[in-house]
Formats: structure tokens, sequence, C-alpha cells
């Protein structure tokens, strides 16, 4: 399962890139806001910083509008995915956007026919947002397993399901049991799925024990600094 991160902030991007771990990065106009910053200089570092796909928005609602802003956005760097919400004119948009030979992030999505019509527009990535269907007392996961099943069924479809509004850990978790495509995570979920109480108990412990060893392991002849 590949690992995008869901945030418009530059330095966390850099440092979750750092680990290697990061598969690409989502945006969206809220996201964008919160750094106060322009978007394209903010679009354009992040493109740098990761190979990967990273979304950028539009911000029109009717299709011409869409489409201008989404090849405007996809001048920005090869790497941008445009995304366009799930209506009928950015399903139009996705249509033309992907003709062009863009990767189309169809976002905003919350049934499993919306990702159907998606695909069918040649998406390259449809976003189900688990959290926001949870917050109302739907099962966020149980779209996501339908969305799977369906995409499963047609050899022609090769759109990737994009597990978007990830609240937790458990939301990863039972994307990845599922086989989704892709999670857009929160830095500080991402950062989550590293912790255990246990590793941090297990790891005071060792630690303290070696210390009464007295012993060191590098200088022991072999320094570990090959060339
Ligand atoms: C996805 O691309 C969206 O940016 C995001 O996952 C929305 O998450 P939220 O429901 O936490 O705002």
């Amino acid at each position: 399962m590949k690992f995008f991160v869901d945030t418009a902030d530059v330095a966390e991007i850099r440092d979750l890139a750092a680990t290697g771990l990061l598969d690409g990065v989502t945006t969206n106009p809220s996201l964008v806001a919160k750094t106060g910053r322009d978007f394209f200089d903010v679009v354009a570092e992040i493109c740098a910083l990761v190979d990967g796909p990273v979304s950028a928005e539009v911000a029109a609602t009717d299709v011409e509008a869409m489409v201008a802003e989404g090849r405007t956005l996809a001048r920005i760097a090869d790497n941008v995915a445009v995304k366009v919400p799930l209506t009928w004119d950015g399903l139009k948009a996705c249509r033309s956007l992907s003709q062009d030979g863009t990767q189309v992030n169809v976002t905003l999505c919350f049934s499993a026919n919306q990702a159907l019509l998606a695909a069918k527009a040649g998406a390259s990535f449809i976003s189900p947002f688990v959290g926001r269907l949870d917050d109302i007392g739907h099962d966020g996961m149980q779209l996501i397993a339908e969305i799977l099943e369906i995409y499963g069924n047609y050899d022609s479809f090769h759109t990737e399901v994009l597990v978007a509004s990830i609240r937790s850990p458990m939301h990863v978790l039972h994307a990845a049991r599922l086989g989704a495509d892709v999670c857009t995570i929160p830095p500080v979920v991402i950062r989550q799925l590293a912790k255990h109480v246990l590793t941090d108990k297990g790891l005071d412990a060792f630690l303290a024990d070696w210390q009464k060893t007295g012993q060191s392991i590098l200088g022991r002849g072999d320094s570990g600094d090959k060339a």
C-alpha cells in the first residue's frame, strides 16, 4: 500500500520524505489556507520534495474553468495530480484532463456509485473520505470494501483507491487489510503508526541492561565505516 501524506505543510513533508516512506502528497484548499502561503509556491516546493503524485485541487466548479485551472496546475510540475470534486462537471473535467495525460484525483467521494463513475471517467485516483462518513454515523471502511470489490470486477478500470479523511492508525490498518492502493494520512497519524508503548518500554529496559555491561559496539576492530 502506498503512503501519501495529507498536508500542505512543506516542513512536515520534508521531514517525512526523508524517511523514504512517502509515496505522494495530497493537499486541499483548506490545507493550503492553513499555511497562509501562495498556492503555486507551495505546490512547486512539494513537487520538488516528493517524486510521487502531488494532488492540487481546482477551485472552479464548472467544467470549462476546472479544465483550464487543471491545465494550469499541471504545468507546475510533472508529478502534479489535479484534484476535482465528484460532481457532474468534475467528472467531465476528469475525462478531459485524463485525456491530456494528466493524473486526476477525484475527491469528495462518499458512495460506491460515485466511485464507479470516477473510474469510468478515467480517474487515476478516487478519494473516498472515510473519516467524514464515520463522523455522521456511517461506516467509512465499508465503502472502501465496496469500491475495491467493484473495481476488482472489471479489468478495464485502472483507478487507484486512495483512502482519504483518515483519522487514526486503525483506519490505516483496515485499509491495508482490505488491500486499498493508497492511504493519504495526516502527519500526526503517520507518526502514531510507529509508536507502541511496549516498544518504548522494551527499548528502555534493553538500553539500561546494555549500560550495565559497560561495553560499546563501535571501536571493536571494524568501525562499520566501510567505503
Ligand atoms: C483528501 O485528499 C483530503 O485532503 C482529506 O483526506 C480530507 O480529510 P478531512 O476529512 O480530515 O478534512
